[in-house]
């Protein structure tokens, strides 16, 4: 039995695995420029971030009805229940819908109608945090918080994703104010590609409780002695930084080194359809290449509910 654990950092755009685009694509007369999927598997080859931006935002030109949302949703949950995920905080990035001409309520209530049934038909409870695209304006953020209003008994939280250099935390100040006086949490996505300054930056302007990645914080020693004093969670992704050249490759993840620094750290999949594996290929990774033991995997499991957003009484039953 995988070990239960909590996944806190997955877009659920990042879920559609090749045969779910496909399949969307033929129904919804979408024409892909790949001729099956082994073509288009042969294309997740990423350089950096960016490139792997451009073909997930090309290949949500499938996702067209609130069923397709639902079955996508539906087929997440599937397979994370099935590598002892009991509990996910999904990421959704509306603006990438919007522009296509999708609206925000085909989105939430399409996502909303798999997590409803999550717990029943998967054991798996979820919340919902709304990311704004970081490389598109201030104002294109406030207009998509503007049209979620009527969803947000369904969104837990906020939180900022996309191409992350050129575009610091300080640019989303108002409307993670907004956010914030609405009752939303706050998450920001800082130090993947971005330098150490930008997870500072998510912490005092952003006012953010997590960090999505953080691994750049390593680079400064007095932000690493903060976020272990003030015990700010940094939700790890070890394949995707592998696949996005974060680091060259996975026995050269600084996860061992952030866990005996008392960082607070949990494991996580990102995009877990490009990136060769679900939270628990992460956890599975991280132990044979790195070397972590039984103990270890206890703590990243540990923290992994401790630093959802769950209330303590949820928390204990999905331990
Ligand atoms: N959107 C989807 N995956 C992402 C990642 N790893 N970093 C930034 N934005 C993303
Ligand atoms: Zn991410």
């Amino acid at each position: 039995m995988p070990v239960p654990k909590a996944e806190l950092h997955l877009h659920i755009e990042g879920t559609l695995e090749p045969e779910l685009a496909f399949a969307l694509a033929e129904r919804n007369g979408v024409e892909l420029p790949y001729r099956d999927t082994e073509e288009l598997r042969a294309a997740y080859r990423f350089g950096d971030l960016q490139s792997f931006l451009d073909l997930y935002y090309r290949l949500m030109a499938v996702l067209r009805t609130a069923e397709d949302f639902t079955e996508l949703a539906d087929a997440y949950l599937a397979r994370a229940a099935a590598q002892g995920v009991r509990h996910a905080e999904i990421f959704f990035d509306p603006q990438a819908h919007l522009a296509r001409g999708v609206s925000m309520g085909t989105v939430v209530e399409g996502l909303a109608a798999a997590l409803d049934r999550g717990e029943e038909r998967h054991g798996v409870s979820t919340r919902l945090i709304m990311c704004f695209l970081r490389d598109e304006s201030a104002e294109s953020a406030l207009r998509t918080l503007e049209e979620a209003k009527p969803y947000l008994h369904r969104i837990t939280g906020v939180g900022l994703d996309s191409a992350e250099v050129g575009n610091p935390p300080a640019k989303f100040r108002e409307v993670y104010e907004a956010a914030a006086a609405l009752g939303l949490r706050r998450v920001a996505h800082a130090g993947e590609e971005g330098p150490a300054e930008y997870v500072r930056e998510a912490l005092d302007v952003l006012g953010v409780e997590r960090v999505d990645h953080g691994l750049r914080s390593m680079e400064d020693p007095e932000l690493v002695e903060r976020l272990v004093r003030e015990r700010v969670p940094l939700t790890l992704c070890p394949l995707s930084n592998v696949r996005l050249r974060a680091v060259d490759t996975l026995a050269d993840h600084p996860l061992p080194a952030m866990l005996a620094a008392g960082l607070m750290v949990t494991v996580n999949s990102d995009d877990p359809a490009y990136f060769g594996g679900y939270a628990g290929d992460n956890f599975d990774a991280v132990r044979a290449e790195l070397g972590l033991g039984a103990e270890q995997l206890r703590l990243l499991a540990r923290n992994s509910f401790e630093a959802s957003f769950l209330e303590d009484d949820e928390e204990r039953r999905a331990r």
